[in-house]
């Protein structure tokens, strides 16, 4: 099943998410969905929020085009420790669409999750994989990257996506 994804500005993309309480029937089909909603779009990560759900949990695969697919549902995920060392790469997002800026983040993260399974894990994530992490976790707290930018260039995109949003809207 694809979902429809929320476009910013949308008060669902600026709230807390709140924890999944068990990996159930109901986490595994919305990690699905969300899995099909992210490879449809195509993306390499995406947030519960932005498919309007308000609970703790993202899906990300960040393998290169050549490598065989290795998609992540990450439940419940905490930043156990991030880098000293930071990096500033370019960066969007399926609720941003078409909108890409530099942000910079920790380069490496430690992060401690639980699987579709269940099953607690830790990853230890580097490069693209440590970036996207990151940014979805962001998410889960009602931060977009844009909230990094400057003020000016913050609202220019929020604008550019209001008339987006309409433009659909009356399509
Ligand atoms: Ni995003």
């Amino acid at each position: 099943m694809i979902l429809p994804i929320l476009i910013h500005p949308d008060p669902r993309l600026k709230k807390l998410c709140s924890p999944v309480e068990a990996v159930d029937d109901d986490a595994r089909a919305l990690g699905n969905a969300m899995l099909a909603t992210m490879y449809d779009a195509p993306g390499v990560g995406l947030a519960a929020p932005q498919v309007g759900k308000l609970k703790r949990l993202f899906v990300m695969d960040c393998a290169d085009k050549e490598e065989d697919p290795a998609p992540m549902v990450l439940i419940n995920p905490t930043v156990l420790w991030s880098s000293e060392d930071e990096t500033t790469h370019e960066e969007g997002c399926l609720s941003i669409p078409g909108m890409y800026e530099d942000v910079t983040r920790p380069a490496e993260v430690k992060v401690a999750f639980w699987d579709m399974d269940g099953a607690e894990r830790e990853e230890h994530f580097t490069g693209l994989w440590s970036r996207c992490a990151q940014h979805e976790i962001d998410h889960l707290d009602g931060v977009l990257f844009i909230d990094y930018l400057s003020r000016m260039k913050k609202s220019m995109i929020t604008k550019k996506m209001q008339k987006l949003k309409k433009e659909r809207a009356s399509a």
